[in-house]
């Protein structure tokens, strides 16, 4: 998402949920998802003219990708994560932060969650997840603020998929992540090593998972699941090998990194 000068987070929208549910359904395809058999999504195809589209339809001048229309590496590979091992969400109460799609919420809500809510602050987000429950038989909920404010969320599981890519998205939310995790929380982070990645969490699984060149110039990537298992030593250095998400990505005034 944009930050302004401030680091305030700006994503205000007057748009009503019925437009914003027909412009995704407008501008995108219900299609499979790679690597996670049965589950559907709305997809976009050209990302940055889709992000231009975006832009108009919010009155944004420089709007964030359409990271709703897209499964990002890091998502998938939380996916897979529950789908080999359901047992880290079957029963419990789960929040998909930064869910984009919902991609990691409709899995964990697959696998047996007992209560799943996405969040993200995108209002085009809280569009997808709801049709994307809706096609996927899903009851998930939805949370349309930044939720990096408040105290540990009341849920046993945090699932972020891909919450590395730009600076100040990881700097508010990677403390918030551990804080929740220091209180008992079990978080799971996918990321295929983004820019602002931390250093000090334990990897528990890699996967290779399917992405398009368009978004990571590669048809697939190398991505880990972490938790926190200790405190984090910093919260924004690299240990990843690229700065960007993919060709669009990386060249957008700077913004992810
Ligand atoms: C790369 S996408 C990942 C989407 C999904 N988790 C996946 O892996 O497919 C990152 C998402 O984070 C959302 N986001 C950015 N800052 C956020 C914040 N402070 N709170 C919640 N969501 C945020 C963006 O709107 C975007 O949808």
């Amino acid at each position: 998402m944009t930050e302004d000068e401030t680091g305030t987070l700006a994503r205000v929208t007057s748009l009503s949920s019925a437009r914003l549910r027909a412009f995704v359904r407008k501008h995108t395809r219900l299609q499979p998802v790679p690597d996670v058999p049965g589950l559907r999504l709305h997809m976009g195809s050209d990302v940055m003219a889709l992000c231009a589209l975006a832009g108009a339809e919010l009155g944004m001048a420089d709007p964030d990708l359409p990271y709703w229309a897209f499964p990002w590496a890091g998502g998938l590979a939380v996916a897979r994560h529950l789908i080999e091992r359901p047992a880290e969400v079957a029963g419990l109460r789960v929040l998909d932060l930064a869910a984009g799609s919902g991609l990691c919420g409709f899995v964990a809500a697959r696998e047996g969650a007992l209560r799943v809510v996405a969040n993200d602050i995108d209002p085009l987000a809280g569009a997808a997840v709801w049709l994307n429950a809706r096609e996927n038989r899903h009851d998930v909920g939805f949370v349309g603020r930044d939720m990096s404010g408040d105290g540990p969320p009341d849920v046993d599981v945090i699932l972020a998929g891909d919450v590395c890519y730009q600076p100040g998205m990881a700097a508010r939310l990677l403390p918030w992540l551990a804080a929740a995790a220091a209180s008992g929380t079990r978080v799971l982070m996918g990321d295929p090593g983004r820019a602002y990645l931390p250093v000090g969490l334990e990897r528990v699984a890699t996967y290779s998972v399917t992405t398009s060149r368009e978004l990571e110039s590669a048809a697939s990537r190398e991505t880990g699941v972490y938790t926190f298992a200790r405190p984090l030593a910093r919260t924004a250095s690299v240990v990843g090998d690229q700065a960007d998400l993919g060709p669009g990505v990386g060249g957008r005034g700077g913004s992810t990194a």
